[in-house]
């Protein structure tokens, strides 16, 4: 088997592996890609309280998504730890290309119900990329420190990925959810094939 269909069986279904190049890059520019993982969960954070004020009356999303803005939250609190422990500087926040593109694809309008699911799953494919990436790092990079602290966030986003694709199953028609997560990956490889290969950044 080839790296790259091993890399994708075990990828939860991305259809295009990271280029195998990005680790190494990343090992060069640890304070920006820090800085930028960083901001990741800062956003993270911040998307699941906009799903919550949103989609305030749907009871069981508030509830399973409270909790994940503390988890997200402290994973930021995490990053920066690990960014002062070193000595680093904690930069500025940088145009999230990867993001705004995926973005760009959300339908707009069509029913309440429709608009949650492409939010849920823009979060979901945000996660497994996220996850991915942190795979390649827990696996690759010499600092043993990093490797487990990208091991556990790994877990954790793989976490996340499966909620927001079971939220979206249980309040949209599952089948319509299953086509749409195809387009949706289709178009993020198409995005992640475009993106220049950066040490800098987490995607
Ligand atoms: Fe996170
Ligand atoms: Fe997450």
């Amino acid at each position: 088997m080839s790296w790259e269909e091993s890399t994708r069986q075990k990828m939860l279904h991305l259809k295009l592996p990271t280029d195998p190049r990005w680790v190494g890059i990343t090992e060069m520019h640890l304070e920006d890609v820090l800085t930028d993982h960083a901001y990741c969960e800062q956003k993270a954070a911040s998307s699941c309280i906009s799903l919550i004020v949103r989609f305030n009356d749907l009871e069981e999303l508030v509830d399973i998504l409270t909790p994940i803005v503390a988890e997200e939250w402290g994973h930021f609190e995490r990053v920066l730890e690990q960014i002062r422990k070193r000595g680093l500087k904690f930069g500025f926040i940088r145009k999230d290309e990867y993001v705004i593109q995926l973005t760009n694809f959300v339908l707009k309008g069509g029913s309440r119900i429709q608009q949650l699911t492409e939010q849920l799953l823009l979060n979901a494919l945000i996660e497994a990329r996220s996850c991915e990436r942190f795979k390649l790092l827990s696996t690759n990079l010499e600092d043993p420190e990093l490797k487990k602290f990208y091991y556990e966030l790994m877990i954790s986003e793989a976490g996340h990925y499966v909620t927001f694709i079971e939220l979206a199953r249980k309040y949209q028609d599952p089948d319509i959810v299953n086509k749409r997560w195809q387009e949706w990956l289709t178009f993020e490889a198409e995005v992640m094939n475009k993106l220049e290969v950066r040490g800098d950044r987490i995607h």
